[in-house]
């Protein structure tokens, strides 16, 4: 056992969307999801033994009730100190590029290598899935899934970082954080939206085209499936009451150009979270091109072309 440990995780992005959450404790989903881990951005995040808790942000001290909850949760089974958390994002925090993933995927990473608690991944990715549930597939690279394993609701790797050569494109058009953070939105959406029930159904059958289709390496079906499942979570979110609205006119200049650029014969379909980015998937040879494709739209502030990334692991 250890008084400090370091741990780095990345985002990912859900290629089948997770928006709703089963009733009951413990943060489960309402349907498994599936993302790819991606290594353009990170977070490193060390936890220490303190004689209080604390949490930093970027170096500012921060009251998180997510982390608060976390941690509370954590010493009803583990005797765990007082922890000072510092927590450092290399990418703008709460404007959609999934930084509450690689935070929690960091932080129970951390806690695990500080306090030798032993954990497996699996066990790890449900405590990060308290956290966020986008956390639980941070804690896998590569090609990811989030489903019930039998025990639990976890993340198992379904590809790994090296074994298929995709480029993940952002476009980037604010980095203001969003208004509705996605807890709330997907609880506003199961609450109010006519088309949640069938969104839940229409995810599990997506689930399992957009498995295979990773398990296969087929672009085209993963394109279908993702694109389809990108649009359905902002259908229910858009028809939830009062309607949620995360894209700028930017984002949907952004959608249109990716599916230009595919019809032009680029290998490239897109999807968006919670916020106003556009992530293009796309095979690495084509990653120039659609980086420049996006770049050069009234409106993108920036591109970020990302490979595929590792699973969160202890530095230190
Ligand atoms: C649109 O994992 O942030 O990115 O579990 O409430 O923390 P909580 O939600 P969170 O939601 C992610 C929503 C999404 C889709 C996805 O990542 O699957």
């Amino acid at each position: 056992m250890h008084g400090r440990a370091t741990a780095i995780a990345h985002p990912n992005v859900a290629l089948v969307k997770y928006w709703g959450k089963a009733p009951g404790p413990h943060n489960v989903p309402a349907a498994p999801s599936l993302s790819v881990t991606l290594d353009a951005f990170s977070t490193v995040t060390t936890v220490a033994s303190a004689s209080e808790d604390s949490f930093a942000l970027n170096g500012q001290a921060v009251a998180d009730a997510k982390v608060a909850g976390l941690l509370l949760e954590l010493r009803e089974h583990f005797a765990l100190p007082p922890l000072r958390v510092a927590t450092e994002n290399d990418f703008p925090t709460g404007c959609g590029l999934a930084s509450s993933a690689s935070g929690f995927a960091a932080l129970v990473t951390a806690i695990d290598g500080c306090f030798g608690l032993g954990l497996t991944m699996a066990e790890r990715s449900a405590w990060a899935r308290r956290g966020s549930g986008s956390a639980a597939r941070s804690i896998v690279g590569g090609f990811g899934v989030l489903r019930d394993d039998g025990t639990d609701w976890t993340a198992e790797e379904l590809l790994p970082a090296d074994a298929w050569s995709l480029s993940i494109v952002i476009g980037v058009t604010s980095t203001r954080p969003k208004a509705v953070g996605s807890t709330a939105g997907m609880e506003r959406s199961r609450l109010t939206s006519p088309f949640y029930a069938p969104w839940v159904a229409a995810t599990v059958a997506d689930y399992a085209v957009a498995r295979r289709a990773v398990t296969e390496q087929d672009f085209a079906a993963l394109a279908k499936v993702s694109e389809s499942s990108c649009l359905k979570m902002h259908a229910v979110a858009l028809a939830a009451e009062p309607g949620l609205l995360y894209w700028h006119g930017a984002t949907v200049d952004a959608l249109h150009r990716v599916r230009a650029l595919r019809k032009a014969g680029l290998q490239v379909f897109f999807t968006v979270d919670a916020g106003p980015q556009v992530k293009a998937v796309c095979a690495a040879g084509d990653a120039e091109a659609v980086r420049a494709g996006l770049a050069e739209l009234p409106g993108i502030e920036f591109v970020v072309v990302s490979g595929l990334g590792a699973g969160a692991a202890c530095t230190a």
